[in-house]
């Protein structure tokens, strides 16, 4: 009998539910949605409950938030990635992009050392979980669309050669039911993981779907989440498309 793939839970229950376990461990999941979806939160529980559960040491590389931003926003949900640091089991990697974009120009540097620099992180700390914070802000640093494809692939391959399991965190356009930004970046991951923020009347409903998990099962429908005071909640039972909302 074909041994199934090991699993790796995100920390967020009702997801882990969904995805029959949890992501593909040793794999690259895509999490995309819109701003405000809770995809930075997401990365906090996958973060955050590897290191409390299962030992995995995490590493975030964020190329938005700033080091106390992140920590206090994600110590609101119960999540206190300060004190990992401090014990050696987290590390947070970058900052926002303006300083990146300073940094690279001063060092003459490009996507190709990041990912090296990356590399040299996990192997030096043993790190097994590894989110990047978001992918649309590294493909402001590729010269078109063919480069910002190979950097994708580059990064993906590099984090699953080491042994980690990684998120690719992406922010899709307003309203739009697309996967990603670009439209490439689901072909190059093993996972996606979708947020939805559907308007219905003055209302947004949130769903999650998970849209394909290779070498896994999973469920396939948007089913309901929140963004609670413990972070993100998902209810596997509960579609988004009520019957009302299909008429
Ligand atoms: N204590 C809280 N209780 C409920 N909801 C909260 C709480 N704190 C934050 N939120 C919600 O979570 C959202 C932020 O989530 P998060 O930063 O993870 O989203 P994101 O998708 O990463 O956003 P961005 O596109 O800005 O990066 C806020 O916009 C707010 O709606
Ligand atoms: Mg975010």
């Amino acid at each position: 009998m074909k041994k199934s793939s090991k699993k790796s839970p995100t920390g967020i229950k009702g997801l882990d539910k969904m995805l029959m376990g949890g992501v593909v461990s040793g794999r690259n999941t895509l999490v995309s949605g819109p701003c405000g979806s809770g995809k930075s939160t997401f990365a906090a529980h996958f973060l955050h409950s590897g290191i409390k559960d299962h030992g995995e040491k995490g590493m975030y590389v964020t190329l938005e938030e700033t080091k106390e931003k992140f920590y206090n926003d994600m110590a609101e949900f119960g999540m206190d990635l300060k004190a990992a640091e401090k014990k050696g089991d987290f590390v947070l990697v970058g900052g926002p992009i303006a300083s990146l974009h300073g940094y690279m120009e001063k060092v003459n540097a490009n996507v190709k050392n990041l990912i090296e620099e990356i590399e040299e992180v996990v192997k030096e700390k043993g790190v097994k979980r590894v989110v990047i914070d978001s992918i649309n802000l590294l493909s402001m640093l590729s010269k078109d669309d063919d480069e910002n494809r190979k950097t994708l692939a580059m990064i993906a391959n590099s984090l699953s050669a080491l042994g980690c399991t990684s998120l690719l965190i992406s922010e899709t356009k307003e309203g739009s039911m697309d996967l990603s930004r670009y439209g490439m970046e689901e072909f190059v991951v093993d996972g996606v993981i979708v947020l939805y923020l559907i308007r219905e009347g003055s209302k947004f409903i949130s769903g999650v779907t998970v849209r394909k998990m290779r070498g896994s099962n999973h469920d396939k429908e948007i089913r309901y989440y929140q963004i609670t005071n413990k972070g993100i909640v998902v209810y596997p039972q509960e579609s988004v498309f009520t019957n009302k909302m299909m008429e």
